[in-house]
Formats: structure tokens, sequence, C-alpha cells
């Protein structure tokens, strides 16, 4: 067992490299009030940002269920960290009407006539990186995530560097300055904006026609809704899913009988898919602000305290998944929070799914044998809120 671990600590680089630790020593302490992010750790605030932190699966699941004492509005970070988001930052009401919009052009048919295209874009990628070691963030799981969302917004081909620097700008919280992060945001909202214009003028085959044109009871988005809608895309569509793909892959190198097993039953992809979602969550946290004074496990929690709901740890309670630590194919797996659960479950869960699906079949397809590579592999330690792989060698050998 780690040294003790205090609540302070888990926004630590030692902890957000590796949570586990941490969470098998608090859960039974939780919920309890820590220091979430240090004073100056985010331009604008000043004070030690004060949370409460929910780790055992039955808290985090009644929170989830329960938005209207757990609000996703009023996020302090908020004009600090990040701009306002539309959908995930909101409450009902005008969360179920955008939600029900973007529903309307997010659809499993829209993602479905993806699936050729993804598929060459995962061949193309694997050729380009040829059978030695590789890193694989940079080789693959950041770039298919990234040409994905371009894609599927109608991104042409050669703006495609200028996409992948506004992206990047979002996610480099701590290695880029304010400035230069708000004329990376600038340059990006006027480009949807003109996208927007020309979609409305002629439309095309993408989600911003789609967009454009949805409607809900003779009602439109509003132009600043396309923009957010884009915006949040980016954000929750990349980083997500890159590290679910190196999780996926970091497990498997690990692993070589159950690679082997793959090959030979391809049955077991979703499984490894949905486990590696439990087990090594892409999110490992996000924050929800209390509406009333609640009572959490015999805790009082004082109306208006930020609350964080950590998926990762609920995701790793004995009292929901029997030997949590264990990464298993013979669980029932369909009350992970990998992805959330109520009002805001991820709405890009069949996508990530899918590019998850289609590179893991690529890889068996491929490569006879997976392995950690010499150099070592980095976890990443900017944010606590994801969970992954910042530097990721592995060994490709072709069969
Ligand atoms: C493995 C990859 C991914 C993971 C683990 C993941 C995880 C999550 C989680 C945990 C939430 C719930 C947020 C909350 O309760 O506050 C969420 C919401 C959301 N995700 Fe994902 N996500 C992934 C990929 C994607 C992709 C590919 C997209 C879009 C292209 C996407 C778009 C969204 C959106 C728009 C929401 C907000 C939904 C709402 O508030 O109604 N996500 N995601």
């Amino acid at each position: 067992m780690a040294a003790d671990i205090a609540p302070d600590e888990l926004s630590t680089r030692e902890v957000i490299s590796d949570p586990y630790p941490a969470y098998t020593q608090l859960r039974d302490r939780s919920p309890f009030n820590y220091e979430d992010l240090p004073a100056g750790s985010v331009p604008g605030i000043e004070h030690p940002l004060r949370s409460w932190a929910l780790l055992r699966y039955g808290d985090v699941y009644g929170a989830l269920r329960d938005h209207e004492t757990f609000s996703s509005a009023n996020n302090p970070l908020v004009g600090k960290a990040f701009p306002p988001l539309v959908l995930i930052l909101d409450d009902p009401p005008r969360h179920t009407r955008f939600r029900r919009l973007v529903n309307k052009a997010f659809t499993l048919k829209r993602i479905e006539a993806l699936t050729p295209w993804i598929t060459s874009v995962a061949e193309e990628l694997l050729d380009e990186a040829g059978t030695n070691e590789v890193d694989i963030v940079q080789r693959y799981t950041i770039p298919l995530p990234v040409k994905v969302i371009a894609r599927l917004l109608g991104i042409p081909g050669d703006e495609y560097e200028s996409f992948k620097r506004w992206s990047d700008a979002f996610l480099s919280l701590v290695s880029m300055d304010n400035v230069e992060r708000m004329r990376s945001i600038q340059e990006m909202v006027e480009y949807f904006g003109k996208m927007a214009a020309a979609r409305r003028a002629r439309g095309a085959e993408d989600l911003i026609t789609a967009l454009v044109d949805a409607e809900v009871d003779g009602e439109k988005l509003e132009e600043w809704e396309i923009l957010g809608f884009c915006i949040l895309l980016l954000i929750a569509g990349n980083e997500t899913t890159t590290n679910l793909l190196g999780n996926i892959l970091n497990l498997l190198a690990t692993m070589p009988d159950l690679w082997q097993r793959l090959r030979s039953d391809r049955s077991l992809v979703e499984t490894v898919i949905e486990e590696t979602l439990r087990y090594e969550s892409p999110v490992q946290r996000l924050s929800r602000t209390a509406t009333r004074d609640v009572e959490v496990s015999g805790v009082l929690i004082p109306k208006g305290d930020l609350i964080t709901i950590y998926f990762g740890a609920a995701n790793r309670d004995p009292a929901e998944f029997r030997n949590p630590d264990e990464f298993r194919l013979d669980r029932d797996l369909r009350n992970h929070v990998g992805f959330g659960m109520g009002i805001h479950y991820c709405l890009g869960a069949p996508l990530a799914r899918a590019e998850a699906k289609i590179s893991l079949t690529r890889f068996l397809d491929r490569f006879s044998v997976i392995r950690p590579g010499s150099a070592p592999a980095v976890r990443q330690t900017m944010t606590p809120v994801v969970f992954g792989f910042q530097q990721l060698p592995l060994v490709l050998e072709r069969g």
C-alpha cells in the first residue's frame, strides 16, 4: 500500500498520474471537503478552490441522477480556465431544449456513415507509423479523434492544422499563456462563424449544416449556440477519445495472452473497450454545484458549495464491482459511469465506441505482437480531469 495520501493531495501531479491508490485510501471517508485547486493555479483564482469529493459509486450515481440538486451551471472556472460551454455546463430547461436539438443532428446514422472513412484514416495512420518502436500517442491516438471531429464538422482537410492548433490551445491549460489561448479561441470562433454563415447560404453534408437546420417545435439554434457547440465538441471529443485509445493499447501491451485471445475471438473487442472505460476511466472527474443543502452518505453539503464527481473512483468501488482492481471480461458492465449517467450522459459515446472498435480491430488485424517499447511510457499530469498518456512507446510486430 502506498504511503498515506491526504485529501488535499488529490490534485497533485503524482496522484493525477496514478489516482487509484488515493481512491482506495480515501473512498470510505468520502464525501469530504478538500482543496481542489491551489490558489493561482488558474489565472483569476486567487484563493484555493475547495470542493466536496464524491468517491463512492452510490453517491456518484445519485448525484448524476439528481441534476436539480447537483447543478452543472455556475462553474467557478468558466471565464477563467475555459469559456462558457453550452450543454455540458447547463441545466434544464435550456439543457433539455439544446440536447433535443443536437440529438437530432448527432445521430447514430451520421456516425455509422463515417465508419468507412474512419477505417481508412486508421489504416493510413498505421501505414505511416511503421512497425518499429513508435510513440503511439503522437502517431495515432491524438490524430485519429482530431481528424474525425474535423470531418464530422465539415472542416476541409487543408485547414486541419489550424483545427489541431485550436484544439491544443484549449487543452494546454498550463503550458500556454492566457493571451495566446484567448487569441486562438477568438480565431476559432470567427472561423466557425464563417462556416455557419456559409452553411446557411448553401448546405453541405456535415454536422454544422445539420445544426443550422435542426428544429424542435419550430425553434432553431441561435448563432452563439452553434459556435459554442462546435467548440464543445472539440474539447469533449478529442482528448477523451485519445486517452481511451491509449489506455486500451497500454493495457493490451502488458497482457500478451489477452492479445492472442482477441486475435482469434473478436467478439471480445467491445467488452475490452467497456472494461477499459471502467478500469481506467478517461474522464476521471467533473464538477457540480449544490443548489440546496444536501446530505450525502450522512454528510451535510451546504447550498452553493462545489462538488467534484469522481467517475474514476466510482468505477473502482468494491461495493459495485467485485475485485474492482482486476481487469476482467466477465463482469456486468452496464452500470459503469465512464460516460457519465443521467441527463448529461455523453453525447459522443457511440462515436467514441466506434473509434475504439475500429482502432482495436485494425491493430489486431495488423500486429501479431504489441508490447511496451524501451522508452518510458509517461502519463499526462497537466489536468486531473482526464487519465491517459502523454507518451506511449509501443513495439508493433506484424504477423
Ligand atoms: C472515450 C471518450 C469519451 C469519454 C470517456 C467521455 C466522457 C463523458 C462524460 C463522463 C460526460 C458527462 C459529463 C457530465 O456528467 O458532466 C460526457 C459528456 C459529453 N460528451 Fe463525452 N466522452 C467521450 C467522448 C466524446 C466524444 C467523441 C464527443 C463528441 C464528439 C463527446 C461529447 C460530449 C458532450 C457534448 C457531452 C455533454 C452532454 C450533455 O451535457 O448533455 N464525448 N462525456
